[in-house]
């Protein structure tokens, strides 16, 4: 079948949106009829060459959809179904025996390597192939073939066009501080970036009662948003030395600290802004050469925490449906960060999200 999708070429460049083809789902696969995709900050850096993805390929990993077709071992999913795609897994492995599938031991060849675990892909182009996969899904495109384990079943009265976001860079800011920091009430946040990870980061941490909630980052527009959805201060690292505001705002330290932006030096102020006990979470995508300096007497004595956090470490298939419940009743107003984009301006979405100007862009396939 011909569809349309929007192609990383070459490293750095524009998206090419070109005419392509899909083949049909195999056993365990669905063929899903893309509504929308939210362009999340790894389809950044995987498309600017940062992560060793094969290029041409189709990104994308936060599709929402309709299924159109599926596999002959498919059971759980029927054409008709709407569905959100989210990160795929084994489901086999020692860390998905145990329920923490964000922590997969395949995790990064079935969602980086764009490529099924025979080497193939779903799409092409004139015969040559285009790789897909990405995320189990790679739904930059009007149809995506995607794994039965990796659909999130939703509603069909939800808006299916908005909650795509909800499978990664949502996920990602709200279970961060839900699942991995178990951010408590009446205790103290503060997160660093609040682009869509760390905003979401800042709903969730207002939901369960956090009381200081510090939010920081370089872009005065943000901070206010970030007052908007619950974060009790603000602070911006370029009028302001950080870590001793922190100090002044809450006497020793926070408890919860969590790092969006990857940078080195701004992760050194993180856990230099915890409490004694505290924990800091990290889940930045800065590339494979970045590396953490911290002081050792400092980390140590007060026994400070470090932690990396992948997806929030949340099941997609009990926590979006989680999120979507909080949506509904108001505590998690992820829509407020969302901006529409027809697919044919998916490289102005892209420069928006990378100057500031939008948050979260969501790229309308129908
Ligand atoms: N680990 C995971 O599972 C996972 C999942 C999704 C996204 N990510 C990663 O999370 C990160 C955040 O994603 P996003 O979509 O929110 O990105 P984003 O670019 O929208 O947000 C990053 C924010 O950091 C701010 N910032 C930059 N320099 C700063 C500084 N020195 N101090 C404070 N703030 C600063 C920016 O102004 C921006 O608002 C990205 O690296 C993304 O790839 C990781
Ligand atoms: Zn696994
Ligand atoms: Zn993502």
């Amino acid at each position: 079948m011909k569809i349309k999708a929007a192609i990383a070429r070459f490293a750095g460049q524009p998206l090419c949106i070109e005419e392509i083809d899909i083949e049909a789902p195999r056993e365990h696969e669905i063929l899903v009829e893309v509504v929308a995709t939210g362009v999340c900050h790894t389809d950044l850096v995987v498309r600017d060459g940062m992560l060793p993805t094969p290029l041409p390929v189709v990104l994308g990993h936060e599709g929402s959809g309709i299924v159109k077709a599926v596999g002959s071992h498919v059971t759980s999913i029927q054409p008709g179904d709407h569905v959100v795609m989210s990160y795929n897994t084994c489901g086999a492995c020692p860390s998905c025996d145990d329920g923490d599938k964000s922590y997969c031991h395949e995790f990064f060849p079935r969602n980086f390597f764009a490529v099924r675990e025979d080497g193939s892909s779903a799409l092409s182009q004139n015969d040559k192939m285009i790789h897909g996969n990405f995320f189990g899904q790679s739904s930059f495109a009007s149809f995506a073939i995607c794994h039965e384990s990796n659909a999130v079943k939703v509603d069909k009265n939800l808006p299916l066009e908005l909650l795509g976001p909800l499978a990664c860079g949502m996920q990602t800011g709200a279970g961060a501080v839900l699942n991995a920091l178990k951010v408590e009430a009446g205790k103290s946040f503060i997160v660093f970036g609040t682009g869509s990870v760390g905003l979401s980061a800042v709903m969730a941490a207002n939901s369960v009662g956090a009381k200081t909630i510090i939010a920081v980052d370089t872009q005065t527009s943000r901070l206010k948003i970030a007052r908007e959805l619950g974060a009790t201060h603000t602070i911006n690292p370029t009028e302001q030395d950080v870590v001793s505001q922190v100090m002044k705002i809450t006497g020793c330290g926070v408890y919860y600290a969590l790092d969006t932006t990857g940078i080195p030096a701004v992760i050194r102020s993180a856990v230099e802004s915890l409490a004694p006990r505290g924990t800091c979470g990290i889940l930045g995508a800065s590339g494979p050469q970045a590396e953490i300096v911290l002081n050792e007497t400092h980390f140590m004595s007060g026994g400070r925490r470090l932690k990396g956090i992948v997806e929030g470490e949340a099941d997609p298939h009990s926590f979006i449906p989680k999120l979507i419940e909080m949506y509904l009743n108001d505590q998690f107003p992820f829509d407020k960060l969302v901006t529409f984009y027809s697919a044919d301006n998916i490289n102005q979405a892209i420069n928006d999200t990378k100057t500031g100007v939008t948050i979260k862009p969501i790229v309308r396939w129908s």
